[in-house]
C-alpha cells in the first residue's frame, strides 16, 4: 500500500495552531486540507476547505466524512461519539479508542499500568471522602486533578494533606459530588520530560530524541532537545515509547509526557493523541517535523527519519512575548513560528520559536 495519492483531502478536528501547523506540513505532501471546528481560528486561516460547526452536528460531519480521505484530530476533547461516528464512514486516525483512553485520566492511567508502564501512584476519586482516603494512603502532597478536560495545568490542585482533601474537591468539582477525578501521588521528579512518537499503518514506530521540559504557570516554557539525561534514561523513555503506541495499535503521532525521578527511573505522566508543544523543534531541528509525520500516518504513506540533525531549544511566546519577534529574527539560528491570532492576552500562546545549535 502506498498511501493515499496526492489530491486526497486529509480532514482535521479542531482549528488551533496544531491544526494550522499539521495543514501547512501537508501541502508539501500535494494533499488538501479541511478543517472542521466550531469557529476560525489559526487553522482555518491557512485552509480553503473549512466546515464552522459543533462537534454534534451529524449533518455537518456526515458532509465533512464525504469530503474528506482520511481524519485526525488536534486536540484530545473532541467528543468520543464524534470520532466514533467518523470513524464509521471514513479512517480516523488515530482511532476512536486511543482518542478515548487519552482523554480520560482514569483510563489512561489504568492502560498505561497494564501495559507495563510505571505511572505513579494513583486512585480514582468521585468525592472529598474518596481524595481524602487516597491522600492517606499515598501521603501528602498529592494532585488532584479532574479526568477529563484538562489542559495547561486547568483542572488540578495540590492537595496539602489529609484536612486539605474537602477545599482541594470543592476546586477541582466545583462541589459537586460523581465529578470523574484522579488522585495522583506528587512525583518529586528531577526533571519532565517527553517522548513524540509515530506509528504508521503498517505498524512501523519512529521516535524523535527525548526532549527535556520547563514549565512557568503551568504552561511549557521551553523544551530542550536532546534532554540531558544519561543514556539509561533515554533508553528507558524510548522503550516506554515503542510500548505505548503499540498497546495502543495507534496510527499518528503521539507525544507521551514523563517524569524523570531523582532515582533515574522514568514514569508516564500523561498522553496526547496528537502532536505536541515539546515536539515543536523537529519543525526546524529534525529531518522530519512531529507534523508532517502525522500527515504521513494519518495518510498511510511511510514514515519519515526522526533523525535529529542539530540540537534545539523551543521556547513559547506566549502573551506579550510575541512583542519579542523583531528583536527574535535578528538572531540567525531564530526560527519563528508565529500562529496568527490577532490578539496577545496574558498566558495566550501565541507562537514559538526554534533556536538551533550547532
Ligand atoms: N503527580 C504529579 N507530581 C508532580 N507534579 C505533577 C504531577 N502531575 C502534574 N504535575 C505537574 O503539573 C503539570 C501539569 O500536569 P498535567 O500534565 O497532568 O496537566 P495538563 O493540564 O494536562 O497540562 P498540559 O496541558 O500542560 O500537559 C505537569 O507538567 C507537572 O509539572
Ligand atoms: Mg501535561
Amino acid at each position: 500500500m502506498n498511501g493515499l495519492p496526492p489530491g486526497s483531502v486529509i480532514g482535521i478536528l479542531g482549528g488551533g495552531q496544531l491544526g494550522r501547523m499539521t495543514a501547512l506540513a501537508a501541502y508539501p505532501l500535494g494533499y488538501q486540507v479541511h478543517i472542521f471546528s466550531p469557529e476560525e481560528g489559526p487553522a482555518t486561516q491557512v485552509t480553503p476547505l473549512r466546515t464552522l460547526a459543533q462537534y454534534e452536528d451529524e449533518d455537518a460531519l456526515a458532509r465533512f466524512a464525504d469530503s474528506v480521505h482520511a481524519v485526525t484530530y488536534e486536540f484530545e476533547n473532541v467528543p468520543s461519539a464524534t470520532a466514533e461516528f467518523l470513524a464509521a464512514r471514513v479512517p480516523v486516525r488515530p482511532g476512536p479508542n486511543a482518542l478515548a483512553i487519552c482523554q480520560h485520566r482514569v483510563r489512561e492511567k489504568q492502560f498505561l499500568n497494564d501495559a507495563g508502564v510505571g505511572t505513579t501512584r494513583w486512585g480514582a476519586a468521585l468525592s472529598a471522602a474518596d481524595v481524602a482516603r487516597w491522600v492517606s494512603e499515598f501521603g501528602a502532597p498529592c494532585v488532584l486533578k479532574t479526568s477529563r478536560f484538562g489542559y495547561d495545568g486547568k483542572g488540578q490542585t495540590i492537595v496539602r494533606s489529609v484536612d486539605d482533601a474537602a477545599r482541594a474537591w470543592t476546586v477541582v468539582s466545583h462541589g459537586r459530588d460523581g465529578v470523574e477525578c484522579i488522585v495522583e501521588a506528587f512525583v518529586d521528579f528531577s526533571m519532565e520530560a517527553s517522548v513524540v512518537v509515530a506509528r504508521g499503518v503498517r505498524g512501523d514506530v519512529a521516535s524523535f530524541d527525548l526532549v527535556e521540559n520547563i514549565h512557568r504557570d503551568h504552561i511549557l516554557n521551553r523544551t530542550i532537545a536532546p534532554a540531558r539525561v544519561t543514556e539509561d534514561v533515554a533508553a528507558q523513555a524510548d522503550a516506554i515509547a515503542h510500548t505505548v503506541i503499540n498497546a495502543l495499535d495507534y496510527v499518528g503521532v503521539l507525544g507521551i509526557e514523563m517524569f524523570v525521578g531523582r532515582d533515574g527511573r522514568v514514569l508516564v505522566n500523561e498522553l496526547a493523541p496528537r502532536p505536541h508543544n515539546s515536539g515543536h523543534w523537529t519543525q526546524n531541528g529534525c529531518v522530519t517535523s512531529q507534523f508532517e509525520q502525522t500527515v504521513r500516518a494519518v495518510m498511510g504513506l511511510p514514515l519519515g527519519s526522526p533523525r535529529r540533525l542539530a540540537d534545539a531549544e523551543m521556547f513559547n511566546l506566549i502573551g506579550d512575548d510575541v512583542l519579542r519577534v523583531p528583536e527574535l529574527l535578528t538572531d540567525p539560528n531564530n526560527h519563528v513560528h508565529l500562529y496568527g491570532k490577532a490578539e496577545w492576552r496574558p498566558g495566550r500562546k501565541m507562537g514559538h520559536v526554534n533556536r538551533l545549535r550547532f
